[in-house]
């Protein structure tokens, strides 16, 4: 018999940022791959279930780019961005399974499917889901439907910035803020096809919501992921409820 309460206190969701599969470095990338490899078995070594939405990076950019010169309509270009995102799913999965971790033979179409499936088994790893948000937004509604205690964001920078540190080199990083606060850095309005932000709007709105508190971490550095599943102080901005 499951032991619900148990196995909540135990389920971890992670959305992990596309870019993070391909580092620019060649050598890089296979390292970040035996890093999560090596994370994923002592993860389940301790009994934990995580539950890992995959963006889709350069894949995503890539096809919407490629599609904008077809079509414009957002629906569609969301669609083909959700492809890339099942595609990195799938690298994931299949690098889990190579080495005989307890992970889902199926990537699911639904959040409330991946709860379902973390019932039994150790990794459930998804991409998108419908058009309209981000696998930010994926990961807060997967956190909400399996009743984990929050929701980690794992990116390519080390924190929520008070402005976008990409083109203002006085951004100062923030290490604990609100969801309310986190809202009016990214705003509430869904972004365009293909657009980022330091953390998805929609996913905010949901987090308000759903009272779900978010980890935002550089993911590039696994031993910071790992921390903040293991409910560890970690380096990155811890956004609470209020
Ligand atoms: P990502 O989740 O990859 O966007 O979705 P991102 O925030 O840019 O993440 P990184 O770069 O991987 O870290 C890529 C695109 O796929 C569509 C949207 O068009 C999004 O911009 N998408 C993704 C959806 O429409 N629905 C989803 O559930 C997920």
């Amino acid at each position: 018999m499951v032991d619900l309460h148990a196995l909540l206190m135990t389920t971890h969701i992670v959305a992990l940022g596309g870019s993070l599969l391909r580092p620019e470095e060649a050598e890089k990338r296979s390292q970040w791959f035996g890093q999560l490899r090596q994370l994923a078995v002592h993860l389940e070594g301790n009994g934990r279930r995580l539950g890992i939405v995959v963006g889709g990076g350069l894949p995503a950019r890539e096809g919407i780019t490629l599609a904008r010169s077809s079509f414009t309509e957002p629906y569609r270009l969301d669609t083909v961005g959700i492809a890339a995102t099942r595609l990195n799913a799938t690298i994931l999965q299949q690098s889990l399974l190579d080495i005989g971790c307890n992970v889902c033979p199926i990537i699911p179409h639904s959040t409330d499917e991946a709860a379902e499936l973390l019932l039994e088994h150790n990794f459930v790893i998804m991409g998108g889901t419908t058009p309209g948000h981000t696998t930010d937004a994926v990961a807060v509604a997967l956190a909400r439907d399996s009743g984990a205690p929050h929701c980690v964001i794992a990116t390519n920078v080390s924190h929520v910035h008070d402005s976008d540190p990409r083109t203002n080199e006085s951004a100062k990083p923030i290490e604990e803020m609100t969801l309310a606060e986190l809202a009016e850095i990214t705003g509430l309005e869904a972004l365009g096809p293909g657009e980022s932000a330091a953390v998805d709007p929609v996913a905010v709105k949901w987090a308000i919501d759903s009272g779900m508190r978010l980890a935002v971490l550089d993911g590039r550095d696994l031993t910071l992921l790992e921390d903040a599943i293991e409910g560890r102080p970690f380096v990155g901005t811890l956004v609470r409820t209020e």
